[in-house]
């Protein structure tokens, strides 16, 4: 074969390389982060005023909630709002008495409360109203408010204005910039509720402990397949898939670089055990490294053992409308931190391992160690995140849109 025919076909090759890379990159979405129809719901969030209290549901669905699973469901009315729980969309065994499913409740509580109220309406919100039924999770009850004074922002202005801008960062955290004692008492000041409290992990040896915990659950909640299973399901690493369920977890939403992203988008999607590996090393090396504050959010009374595991009530409504308390209180304190260009990242593995231990009937490690950082056994804790500044920014996470959730 003469030489330049040979040039000629591997040139060809080449071309067709290319070619077949371009197009593997962008069907798999790495021309497109934050773009395509599950994403939408970020940038139509102000809906139209006509749409009366739909408005407020745009808001609600972009909160915070656990593996993006969305477990909610809103039915309208001209003057009250329901929220219920949607269990098909619990996390099993990942979150076997679903606290983390009534916190996220709670989280587009908030939100939902913050468009109304900056709408003009008082929001009048009744937890658990339906005796009977634990997916009832709230109603609220719309009414006008007297007329604002006009002239300056108010907090819960300030606070709704965040509501596009607030997600989860996931990255490292810059520690050569310390948070403020001030940043953290302002946080503080947000909970007005008596039966939550939150416990600041600042001090260097306090966060190492905590830290080591933290990553001695994820090592052991690694090992647990049943949970890793459920954990999972929540898996949206294909683009086209994540597109269609609009839920999830994303790669965009696990805090790397942009070049890294983009080839965790290209190769192949990683197999369960490396997505496990990937998960510890993430967490010792890049999170609980570069956390320069935890926050441990509790709450009063409560306990980790199931309740009427053995066939009696499960959770009761007094600790639910806890979680959904405590579901407000973390979306406030994450738009606030947002105003203030904070990153903020919740880290439970060590509550979910504690709740494992209780259901599995092992011996507590976790649970106990959890309890000893604490050092109040009457408070619980309920979530922990870290803190800190970001070295990247956080993006967006998919959403279903809220013709999905209507119930
Ligand atoms: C109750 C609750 C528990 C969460 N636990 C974790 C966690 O352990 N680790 C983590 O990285 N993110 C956690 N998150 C963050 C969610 O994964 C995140 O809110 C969700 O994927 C949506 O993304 P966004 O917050 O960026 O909108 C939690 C959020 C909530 C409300």
């Amino acid at each position: 074969m003469k030489r330049r025919t040979i040039l000629k076909g591997a040139g060809a090759v080449l071309v067709l390389a290319a070619g077949g890379g371009v197009w593997r990159a962008s069907d798999r979405g790495v021309f497109s982060t934050g773009r395509g129809p599950a994403y939408e719901p970020w940038s139509t969030w102000r809906g139209d005023p006509s749409e009366g209290p739909l408005v407020y549901v745009r808001a609600a669905i972009l909160a915070a909630n656990p593996h993006n699973t969305q477990p909610w469901l809103f039915r309208l009315s001209a003057s009250r709002l329901d929220l219920f729980a949607d269990p098909r969309r619990s996390l099993g065994p990942l979150d076997p008495f679903r606290r983390e499913l009534y916190l996220g409740l709670g989280c587009a509580l908030e939100n939902l409360h913050l468009a109304a109220q900056v709408d003009g309406f008082l929001a009048n919100v009744a937890y658990l109203p339906d005796a009977a039924s634990l997916e009832h999770a709230a109603a609220i009850g719309l009414t006008r408010a007297p007329a604002a004074p006009t002239g300056s922002r108010s907090p819960a202005a300030t606070l709704h204005a965040a509501i596009p801008r607030r997600h989860t960062n996931r990255a490292p955290y810059d520690m050569a910039r310390p948070v403020s004692q001030a940043a953290l008492q302002a946080l503080g000041g947000l909970n007005d509720d008596p039966e939550l409290m939150l416990f600041w992990f600042a001090e260097e040896g306090k966060r190492r402990r905590l830290a080591e915990v933290m990553v001695r659950a994820t090592e052991a909640m690694r090992r647990d397949d049943e949970v890793m299973r459920a954990s999972a399901q929540w898996e949206r690493f294909r683009w086209r898939e994540m597109q269609a369920f609009a839920d999830g977890l994303t790669v965009d939403a696990l805090g790397l670089s942009a070049k890294e992203r983009a080839l965790a988008k290209w190769l192949p999607t990683p197999d369960p055990a490396r997505v496990r590996d990937l998960w510890q090393r993430a967490t010792r090396e890049r999170q609980t490294a570069t956390a320069s504050v935890f926050g441990v959010l509790a709450g009063l009374g409560g306990e980790l053992t199931p309740r009427g595991a053995s066939g009696g009530g499960g959770v009761r409504a007094t600790e639910a409308a806890r979680w959904l308390r405590c579901g407000r209180l973390w979306q406030r304190l994450h738009l606030w931190g947002t105003t203030q260009d904070l990153a903020m990242q919740p880290m439970n593995q060590a509550i979910e391992r504690a709740e494992r231990e209780a259901v599995l009937g092992v011996e507590p490690t976790i649970g106990k160690a959890l309890e000893e950082l604490i050092g109040e056994p009457r408070w619980k804790p309920l979530m922990i995140f870290r803190l800190g500044y970001p070295t990247l920014p956080a993006l967006p996470t998919p959403r279903r849109s809220v013709h999905r959730v209507l119930a």
